[in-house]
């Protein structure tokens, strides 16, 4: 379990000098669950600041607020886990789906949650084909609601354990989506049944939510129209109170909420980001990322794997070793602002899809660079599909601005692509995947980091006590299509 410590990680493998906490870190990739949770970047870190205003307000005991601050700010961690599932009910774009669906009280029958079917049920589909869609939508929609919010739920709980986090803060995460009148999901709890964390933060997120788009006071009307039915009466009370304070909502527009929400850690639960911390946390938000789309399935550590095998054979050392993997595990953050309606499209893609799908990593370098120390973790990250000859993107960088890390990442970012099993395809075998990349090398991407990339496969191959995950990366393989263009 994560508790305090004082060892600090090194700088080499994070790129700090500073030792980095762990509020440091998660409060910056909670910005990764933002855009695929359709909010803006931002919102986990301002439902944060609000639930911790509320739980203070309330006296809630110290230790208590430590784990609940967690909560908070992971409260989203799940969130990848059903936009696969999401965008298949819908067939339309589910991360606008889920932004717009904080605003709807779709729990009454009525215009509001029939206007928000008809804006986004299989939009851009033609009319008879809608109209049964949205037919199908209404039948099952209770069952899907329950089925989509318990995937998300168990995820986030799952992820939060994954990194050490206690059993409160993963129950606080489970119960996320529970009503106070026992109309939410997944179990239907009712009043003090739901974790008190649950509440808080189911709270502030909506709170959150319409103050981003109505307003402080529209903010505060909801939270009286939803007491007893959504909330705690008892939390509305307190929200009500800390709004007529001028505390609830004050500084939340500031540029330095980061350096905010950090503060706000109770200071006997500060955590240290220690090498394994990180290492935990890194992990975890590869397998949030990979859980986006079955397309992805074990990309990040995959990218990470063969990585780790160029540098090994380049003779890298091992804090070089780290950083690379470490870039190499987060470098497809930002693609959780790419919709599912995309990721999974069987065409080709059109110029806007496709310009959509080239924001991904000035995505990632927005979110990792958040992250004190991590400059040139971030840079390196967001320069995996740059190109040699200055094809590449999002910044169309040429060689002399691609740094051997930089090449690395996108040899294995390719490698693994065209090598891991893809639930739309064969295997491709192996020695054709590294026949396209090398049909590649010189004028795009690095001959001597395929060479390297190369050679380490060879040696593994004849070599029993080899690397295990190369192995099974080079095992699975599949074939290219057009979602190779931004694996
Ligand atoms: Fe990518
Ligand atoms: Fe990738």
């Amino acid at each position: 379990m994560l508790t305090t410590e004082s060892t600090a990680p090194s700088a080499a493998s994070t790129g700090t000098e500073a030792v980095l906490r762990v509020s440091q870190l998660i409060s910056a990739l909670s910005y990764a669950l933002d855009l695929t949770e359709g909010q803006p970047m931002g919102h986990s870190v301002r439902a944060s600041i609000m639930g911790m205003r509320i739980a203070q307000h309330i006296g809630m005991p110290m230790q208590e607020q430590g784990d609940l601050y967690y909560s908070l700010l992971l409260k989203d961690a799940g969130c990848s886990s059903n936009s696969s599932r999401l965008f298949h009910i819908l067939s339309a774009d589910e991360i606008r789906a889920k932004g717009d669906v904080k605003t709807t009280d779709w729990t009454r029958v009525g215009w509001e949650s029939l206007q928000y079917a008809i804006t986004h049920v299989a939009t851009g589909a033609p009319f008879l084909e809608r109209i049964r869609t949205l037919l199908r939508v209404a039948a099952t929609q209770q069952r899907d609601s329950c089925e989509l919010v318990k995937i998300r739920c168990e995820r986030g709980a799952s992820v939060a354990r994954g990194m050490g986090f206690s059993e409160t803060v993963a129950a606080g995460i489970f119960s996320l989506d529970e009503h106070w009148n026992g109309g939410g999901y997944p179990e239907g709890l009712r009043g003090r049944e739901l974790p008190l964390f649950s509440r808080i933060m189911n709270l502030a997120q909506t709170l959150e939510v319409f103050l981003v788009n109505r307003g402080a006071e529209a903010a505060v009307g909801v939270a009286r129209h939803r007491s007893g039915r959504w909330f705690d009466p008892d939390l509305v009370k307190a929200v009500v109170s800390l709004h007529q304070k001028g505390v609830l909502f004050a500084d939340l527009e500031t540029e330095k909420i980061l350096q905010q929400v950090v503060a706000l850690e109770p200071e006997q639960r500060q955590i240290v980001a220690t090498e394994e911390v990180l290492e935990s946390i890194c992990l975890a938000f590869a397998e949030v990322i990979d859980a986006k789309s079955p397309f992805t399935y074990r990309h990040s550590n995959g990218v990470a794997d063969a990585a780790t095998a160029i540098g090994q054979q380049l003779d890298l050392s091992a804090p070089d070793i780290t950083f690379l993997r470490r870039a190499a595990l987060l470098h497809d953050i930002g693609k959780l602002c790419v919709s599912n309606a995309i990721l999974e499209k069987p065409d080709k893609l059109n110029n806007y899809e496709f310009e959509v799908v080239k924001k991904h990593p000035y995505y990632t370098m927005e979110v990792l660079k958040r992250i004190p120390g991590f400059g040139k973790l971030s840079e390196i990250a967001a320069s995996h599909h740059e190109k040699l000859d200055g094809s590449g993107y999002f910044r169309g960088y040429s060689a002399e601005q691609l740094s051997l890390p930089a090449r690395i990442l996108v040899v294995a970012d390719i490698f693994d692509a065209l090598a891991a099993k893809r639930p739309y395809r064969d295997a491709v075998p192996i020695e054709k995947v590294f026949a396209i990349m090398q049909g590649e090398a010189t004028k795009k991407i690095d001959a001597e980091c395929l060479e390297a990339l190369t050679a380490a496969h060879r040696n593994r191959e004849s070599s029993d006590c080899g690397l295990m995950e190369l192995k099974q990366a080079v095992c699975n393989p599949t074939i290219p299509n057009s979602k190779e263009a931004f694996a």
